[in-house]
């Protein structure tokens, strides 16, 4: 409803002048209504009183007043309590949804492009991806599809850990299990075992700290030792990207390792900066106001005492490709809270270093933990680890019974396909629906059920309207054509939260925050379920209010899908 405030706005500037009152007094004062029984939007007069010298219900009677032949085709007015409340018509409101049912944007605009730079995924080579890795793939690929949408150039970034001193004994690690076929290898316990061989056999510590020194000097065998490890745990990552359904693939990888060339580089620019000091054997750098819990400087270590490079020294790194090759100007990272003080310091100390630049806005995208229904962290059942593809594939197994129960006509196959739609877009609605910088609670009963904000009640709103398309044996696109005329209260309302789609999605781009686009949709949803139900549509009277709102059936499919499809859900047509 952003547009019914602007043309308030407007249209209310000629009778303000004519009462005398100054715009800037007045305009700040206009907002959109909560809750649309009283209006769609607002402006409490209090504020005009000290300007006007009269109350403030007097102020809102003069307006009013003075609006009624001015407004009329726009918005009905009232005056209660020193309030004014501006209701769209309908006929205001059919043409506002016309026009969004004419656009294939639904009203999203484009924006002047960006070059955007997103970080997300990011798992690490030998290990198993855990339920952080999985938010930061499900709410990143969420924001690149919807960023991409608005017109903007996305640059993703697969950073995963795949390089630095683990990996000589990893890779250790790796030789010794020979025996073991590759696609055996079990990544729970492996960086575990390793890191308790390194720690407990002498031989095996020295033996892994040769093994860093030959990867990091370029050795040919070492190398592809390494490559090897990297490849396996790809086919891991690349299945659970394949069972997700997101947009990553090889060509996004940019992990660790990418950067090794450039870090000396970063040491350099550091010291010409004047910004290196050597704190306890290692290369550091202090920065103004941060301290431990002991009071004393915090430092951000660049290079380690036996001459390791650190996880942040590869951020500096990665920050000078970006602003030099990549060219971005917008850099997110996606990645848990527990980071944000490593993505402070480093931002602080790649704006000091002249890394980039006040044009260039990077920012951290943190989200909260996942917990499990008990309210403790996900992150094991029974002591065992949980792995993704197992708790994906378990999601699409519970969608397939819960779906058996709803639907009995569904072919084996088609019930398959429906469940693996469902059964993820469960798990990926869930996280992107509540507020990412929230811990948030994995509850299988909920992200499943086909009631409240979930997506099986989206997807099950876009089905229920394709099967009216099949029952009325009307072509959606010709239904597309028929006038929208708007009577009933629920039809008002079904057309208020269509039009509100592109403010929706563009204050979630805004904020990084793509829950807000799920709550738009599921508010949808609820305003179709109303208008079905009061509504009849295809036993409706007359012919042209049964085309009227199977137009309107049609439109509010369209945007669930589109909506979905920006947060990477798919809609099935039948369910
Ligand atoms: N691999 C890291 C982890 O699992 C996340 C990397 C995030 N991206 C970055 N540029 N630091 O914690």
């Amino acid at each position: 409803m952003r547009d019914i405030v602007t043309l308030i706005s407007n249209n209310l500037a000629e009778v303000m002048d004519d009462l005398g009152i100054d715009k800037s007094d007045w305009t700040p004062l206009l907002t959109q209504a909560t809750d649309t029984a009283h209006g769609d939007v607002a402006m409490p007069c209090h504020a005009l009183a000290r300007v006007m010298r009269k109350s403030p219900v007097v102020i809102a009677k003069e307006i009013s007043v003075a609006c009624q032949d001015k407004m009329s085709s726009i918005a009905e007015v009232d005056s209660i309590n020193g309030f004014l409340n501006f209701t769209a018509t309908p006929n205001w409101l059919e043409n506002a949804v016309a026009d969004v049912a004419s656009d294939d944007r639904f009203g999203v605009n484009i924006e002047k492009q960006r070059i955007i730079v997103i970080d997300y995924s990011s798992p690490n080579v030998a290990k198993t991806m855990h339920v952080g890795h999985l938010r930061s793939t499900v709410i990143g690929d969420a924001l690149n599809r919807m960023l991409t949408y608005k017109g903007h150039h996305v640059v993703p970034e697969n950073h995963i850990g795949d390089w630095g001193t683990p990996f000589g004994m990893l890779i250790e690690h790796y030789l010794e299990l020979e025996s073991v076929a590759v696609v055996d290898i079990d990544f729970e316990s492996f960086y575990k075992k390793a890191r308790s061989k390194f720690d407990e056999n002498e031989e095996f510590a020295n033996k892994s700290r040769n093994r860093v020194v030959k990867l990091q000097s370029g050795d040919e065998s070492t190398l592809e030792l390494w490559q090897q490890l990297v490849d396996i745990s790809l086919v891991h990552f690349n299945d659970v990207y394949q069972k997700l359904g997101v947009l990553l693939t090889n060509e996004d990888l940019a992990g660790e390792s990418k950067y090794e060339v450039l870090l000396p580089e970063v040491v350099t620019r550091l010291e010409q900066a004047n910004l290196l000091s050597f704190s306890q054997g290692a290369e550091v750098v202090f920065l103004e106001g941060w301290v431990n819990r002991e009071g004393e400087p915090l430092p951000l270590i660049i290079r380690k005492g036996d001459g390791g490079f650190n996880y942040a020294t590869t951020d500096l790194a990665c920050i000078i490709d970006r602003v030099e090759n990549i060219g971005s100007t917008e850099f997110l990272y996606v990645v848990g809270q527990e980071q944000t003080q490593h993505f402070a310091m480093v931002f602080e100390v790649a704006r000091n270093a002249g890394f980039m630049d006040e044009s260039i806005r990077a920012v951290h995208i943190p989200f909260g933990m996942v917990l499990g229904t008990d309210g403790k962290k996900l992150a094991s059942r029974g002591g065992l680890a949980i792995s993704l593809k197992d708790l994906l594939d378990e999601a699409v197994l519970r969608a397939d019974a819960a779906i058996a129960e709803k639907n009995q006509e569904l072919s084996e196959s088609e019930r398959a396909e429906i469940a693996r739609i469902i059964g993820i877009g469960a798990v990926k609605y869930s996280d992107l629906s509540s507020d990412r910088t929230k811990d948030y609670t994995f509850d299988w009963e909920k992200m499943l059920s086909f009631e409240g904000n979930t997506s099986p009640y989206l997807q099950y709103a876009h089905a229920r309207i394709c099967s009216i398309f099949n029952k009325s044996g009307i072509k959606r696109e010709s239904a597309r054509e028929s006038v929208i005329s708007l009577v009933e209260p629920s039809e008002l309302a079904l057309a208020r939260s269509i039009i509100g789609f592109a403010e929706a999605l563009d204050d979630s781009c805004e904020k990084y925050l793509p829950h807000r686009l799920a709550t738009y949709l599921h508010s949808l949803a609820q305003s179709f379920a109303a208008f079905y139900e009061n509504c009849p549509v295809l036993i409706a009277e007359e012919e042209s209010v049964k085309l009227s709102r199977l137009a309107l059936c049609d439109l509010t499919a369209r945007i669930l899908n589109t909506g979905l499809d920006l947060l990477g859900i798919e809609s099935p047509e039948r369910m």
